[in-house]
């Protein structure tokens, strides 16, 4: 009997733990990401703009390949069949000292037989300003040898509960002895303004 009041009292804190999604309105602003919309339609409209750092070399790699490439003659893009898995810091300048402001978890894999094409499946987990602890989730087809590319913004949480949206998804650096990519995201989400859902 206890054990199910015990289990009863779990469940009513972890019920209430889930955070109600805020009014970005009430939080002091952030540089790297803005509201567009005027607050009077269906849908809130941020735009985020902020360096991705993909490390996979050094000390303190944060990007770790799991799964070798298994390309094989027939194959044009060497790298096919690899597996990366990250916890990529997110900062506001293309400087990785530059302040933190979220971390991309999750992996890309090397899904193109014969393009330089990988495919991400990764959370953006922000941490600053209204954003901390609200996340987007980033997925799809990313053409990184492409000066600008797309990339899908499927869904989110906190305050970016039910987006959807893209990113222009730009390399700024690509060092070719250590493999670090800096590379900038310009993302622009939808998210249903609080009662639409
Ligand atoms: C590229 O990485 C190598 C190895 O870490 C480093 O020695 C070199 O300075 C880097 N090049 C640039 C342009 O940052
Ligand atoms: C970022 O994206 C928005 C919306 O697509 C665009 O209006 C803006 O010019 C872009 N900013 C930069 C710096 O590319």
């Amino acid at each position: 009997m206890s054990r199910l009041i015990g289990l009863a009292i779990l469940l009513v804190t972890i019920s209430m733990s889930v955070p109600t999604p805020l009014s970005a309105h009430d939080q002091p602003p952030v540089s790297w990401a803005k509201r567009l919309d005027s607050g009077t339609g269906p849908d809130t409209v941020t735009n985020l703009q902020f360096y991705f750092h993909d490390i996979p070399s050094g000390s303190n790699p944060t990007a770790v390949e799991v799964v070798k490439p298994v390309a094989t003659a027939s194959h044009s893009n060497p790298f096919f069949g690899e597996v990366v898995i990250v916890d990529d810091p997110l900062t506001l300048t293309a400087d990785v000292g530059s302040k933190l402001v979220g971390r991309a978890q999750g992996m890309y894999t090397a899904s193109s037989q014969n393009e330089p094409a990988i495919s991400m499946s990764m959370s953006f987990g922000f941490v600053d300003g209204p954003y901390d602890g609200s996340s987007l989730i980033v997925m799809g087809k990313n053409m990184y040898m492409s000066p600008a590319r797309e990339v899908p913004v499927v869904g989110g949480t906190g305050l970016f509960r039910m987006a959807r949206g893209y990113a222009v998804v730009k390399s700024v650096t690509l060092n070719s002895t250590s493999g670090v990519a800096v590379v900038s995201y310009n993302v622009t989400v939808y998210t249903p303004a609080a009662g639409a859902y």
